[in-house]
């Protein structure tokens, strides 16, 4: 490796340590409203990242990493509702503490599509990915219809 591209990588690297201690750092915080928004969003953003391989049909090998992000996100996601965190800048229903368990049941189910969804594109069948793909985007809406203020 030249110098220069040495530099670069390394330059790279530290740029994705001090994305990596960041997140960390207002995890830390312990804003549960700003770290259920900051994985929610990271959601949103690997969802683009995937219709972008459904419509091009494939290769679906960089779906694989975001579907793991997104089942990673929705795992960790319910802890971040913590009780008394319906008021500020944020519109979590506050029907989510009413009904928490279901709550909790629509995030693990939406988890587990995830991780389906992680598995067929490490088997590569474009047409399965898009279903699966399909059957993701429902299940976040399905928690959001009842449970995101509009
Ligand atoms: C179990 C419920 C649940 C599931 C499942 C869920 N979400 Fe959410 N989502 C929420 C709630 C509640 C909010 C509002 C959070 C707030 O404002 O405090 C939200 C907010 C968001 C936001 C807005 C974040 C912001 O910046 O304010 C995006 C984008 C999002 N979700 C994407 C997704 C995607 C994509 C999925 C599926 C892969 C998903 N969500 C699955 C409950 C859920």
């Amino acid at each position: 490796m030249s110098s220069w591209l040495k530099r670069a990588a390394l330059a790279a690297a530290a740029v994705t340590l001090v994305g990596a201690v960041g997140l960390e750092a207002s995890m830390a915080q312990g804003d549960p409203i700003a770290q259920r928004k900051a994985l929610m969003k990271s959601n949103g953003d690997a969802m683009k990242a995937i219709k972008a391989v459904v419509d091009a049909k494939g290769p679906t090998a960089p779906v694989v990493p975001e579907a793991a992000k997104i089942a990673s996100n929705l795992k960790s996601a319910a802890a971040h509702f913590p009780a008394g965190s319906d008021t500020g800048d944020t519109k979590a229903s506050p029907d989510i503490w009413k009904n928490l368990d279901e709550f909790k049941k629509l995030d693990e189910s939406s988890t587990a599509a995830a991780m389906k969804l992680e598995a067929s594109a490490k088997k590569g069948d474009a047409a399965v990915v898009a279903a699966d793909f399909g059957e993701l985007g429902k299940s976040c809406g399905a928690c959001h219809q009842k449970y995101r203020l509009k």
